[in-house]
């Protein structure tokens, strides 16, 4: 019945949730693997979750890149009058995504389909190292660094390790090291193992994995059986106040182990 089915649900929500100890998590019916709608269901999840979260002010809203970053950011819907007034910015400088699925691209898409502003961080991700430490002193990059330390909000997606090296441009001896530390997950740069622990990291500006903390809210996007992999080994260690926002396909794989 269609009642049990929901509270079906609303069951495996809960007991994701409370295995990693986490505030919240909120399902998807399908699998973002093989069906795009279901991309669609995560921005409009999303703009449903920061409709209740954000208080009534001008919040920060620092955000990551990536194909479901960049799904979710075309279907958002305005947000209510009262908490329009956001900024978005992305979190981390220059990470070596392609254009169209940047940060950047990410937040200024997010503001304006929310209904917000955005300011980008314009930081190349292969320069020297004397041209990098320089744009750190430019007013206009300390400017946004500035407001990526007060942001009441982080969204962000996870992503497989090795795949999100490769995407990246890591070198082949990064990817021999990232196997043999048995990384599995990648999310803000940083790369984690089986067990939720951070094995490498990507050195870049904006913020770091223990800014995390103290973040009042926190989306996790991230769904396909494909990454459920990924997803148990991110969230393991999630900070608490984090929402994670998944699909069935990586939902249903992931209780097989729990
Ligand atoms: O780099 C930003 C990011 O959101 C990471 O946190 C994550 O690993 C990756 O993108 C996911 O990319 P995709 O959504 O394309 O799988």
């Amino acid at each position: 019945s269609l009642m049990g089915k929901y509270s079906g649900m609303k069951q495996k929500e809960r007991k994701l949730a409370e295995y990693f100890g986490v505030e919240k998590c909120i399902i998807v019916a399908g699998d973002s693997d093989d069906e795009t709608k279901v991309l669609a269901s995560f921005g409009q999840i999303i703009s449903e979750s920061l409709s209740t979260l954000l208080p009534d002010k001008e919040n920060v809203i620092a955000v990551m890149g990536g194909t479901t970053m960049a799904a979710v950011a075309e279907n958002m819907t305005m947000l209510d009058h009262n908490i329009r007034n956001n900024v978005f910015v992305p979190a981390r400088g220059g990470i070596g995504e392609t254009v169209d699925i940047q940060a950047n691209s990410v937040s200024a898409m997010m503001a304006s389909k929310t209904g917000g502003t955005s300011r980008p961080l314009y930081v190349p991700e292969r320069v020297s190292h004397e041209t990098y430490q320089s744009l750190l002193q430019e007013p206009f990059v300390q400017q946004v660094l500035g407001l990526i330390e007060e942001s009441t909000c982080v969204i962000h997606s996870i992503g497989r390790a090795l795949h999100m090296a490769a995407r990246r441009g890591m070198s082949e001896q990064e990817l021999v090291m990232l196997k043999n530390n048995g990384a599995v997950a990648e999310s803000f740069g940083y790369f984690f193992d089986d067990d939720g622990k951070v094995v490498y990291k990507i050195p870049r500006i904006g913020l770091q994995l223990k800014d995390l903390e103290k973040v009042p809210y926190i989306l996790a996007v991230a769904g396909g059986k494909s990454k459920a992999k990924a997803i148990h080994s991110y969230m393991k260690h999630a900070p608490q106040q984090t929402w994670l926002i998944t699909d069935e396909g990586a939902a249903n794989e992931m209780l097989k182990s729990i």
